[in-house]
């Protein structure tokens, strides 16, 4: 039998402090009424200091219990962020220190925005299958409350802060990744970015931009519908897959109509669907990590499931990737 990873634990770790609606009421011109009805989102998780190393941190020691592993079993660290809190190291070059992780094994982050974490698992899986790895932690992380414009009602409720993590395992068993699909079109980058991390330097006229998230929410609404409903398609012809065939969808959480609208595509029943956005907002790479786990520990996910996760961000990027649980 070929080689094949599979997720063995999965981990989670958001902020205490918890954003709602009600409380960006005085700070936007807002409601909590619009922020619902327009988006599903009831609150979110903000850091107060916090930093990305240590929400992936967090998220990390959590997957590696739920696998029964300790630090120094890991072979590969991938980690999916935009928001990393250096420009170097990367954080997953921190996650390594601070966990005590091996010196030695190759540990990297992976920039796709919203996207990052199906990004990350899909190289991690890549390493497993051709031998290169056995055993490899995956994280999805991003702060975005440090690049939001916190007066911009269009897009500071959308928001909020989060990790979560898994851990692969080399098998030649029949659970596993079955197929994982990412893509990319930059031309579209002005639909969904942030203006500069970096300040100038003495020799260039200009003023560094501010870094706050810039977004074209309606194109970037459609193209989303469009792209993750696109993947899904080719995930499921690539393992003759039938709607019925899937136990659970877990979609990138941006939005609760973009995720109704998939569902509608689809003919996929409400309950195959699975949604937290509700308390979390879109917590971009951290999004599908952290709704994994949810669903796992609501006992959602069974032995043998077929699960599709599908993801969609910046860049413009998105991907699917299809397991048996
Ligand atoms: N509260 C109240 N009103 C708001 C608001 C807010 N937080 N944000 C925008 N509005 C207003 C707009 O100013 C506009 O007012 P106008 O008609 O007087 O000009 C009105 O609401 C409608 O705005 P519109 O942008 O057409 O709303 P929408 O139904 O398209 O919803 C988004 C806006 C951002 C929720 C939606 O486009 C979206 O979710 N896009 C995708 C975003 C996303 O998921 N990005 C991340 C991808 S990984």
């Amino acid at each position: 039998m070929t080689l094949k990873s599979r997720i063995i634990g999965c981990g989670l770790y958001v902020p205490e402090r918890v954003l709602t609606n009600r409380d960006l009421e005085e700070m936007v011109d807002t409601s909590d009424e619009w922020i619902t009805t327009r988006t599903g989102i009831k609150e979110r998780r903000i850091v107060s200091g916090e930093r990305t190393v240590e929400l992936a941190t967090r998220a990390s020691r959590s997957a590696l219990r739920g696998a029964g592993l300790k630090a120094r079993d890991v072979e590969l660290l991938v980690v999916g962020t935009v928001t990393a809190d250096n420009v170097f190291p990367s954080t997953a070059c921190l996650v390594q220190a601070e966990l005590g992780m091996r010196p030695g094994i190759p540990a990297f982050d992976v920039a796709a925005a919203c996207s990052g974490f199906l990004y990350a698992l899909d190289v991690a899986d890549r390493y497993i299958k051709s031998g290169a790895a056995r055993t490899a932690l995956v994280v999805g992380v991003d702060v975005f409350s440090r690049i939001m414009d916190w007066q911009d009602r269009a897009t500071c409720v959308l928001f909020g802060d989060g990790a979560g993590a898994v851990v692969l395992r080399q098998t030649r068993g029949k659970g596993g990744i079955l197929s994982s699909h990412i893509h990319s079109d930059g031309r579209y980058w002005e639909m969904l970015y942030t203006p500069g991390a970096l300040t100038g330097s003495p020799f260039e006229r200009r003023n560094s931009p501010r870094p706050y998230l810039k977004m074209k929410g309606n194109e970037t609404f459609r193209m989303a519908v469009k792209t993750m409903g696109g993947a899904i398609k080719e995930a499921m012809r690539k393992n003759r897959l039938r709607p019925e065939d899937i136990a659970l969808v877990i979609p990138h959480q941006a939005n609760i109509r973009i995720i109704n609208a998939i569902k509608d595509r689809l003919g996929i029943g409400n309950t195959r669907v699975f949604s937290n956005i509700d308390r979390y907002g879109n917590t971009s790479s951290a999004s599908i990590p952290i709704a994994l786990y949810e669903a796992v520990e609501a006992g959602r996910i069974k032995r043998g499931d077929v699960v599709l996760l599908v993801a969609f961000g910046g860049g413009f990027t998105w991907g699917a990737t299809v397991l048996r649980w």
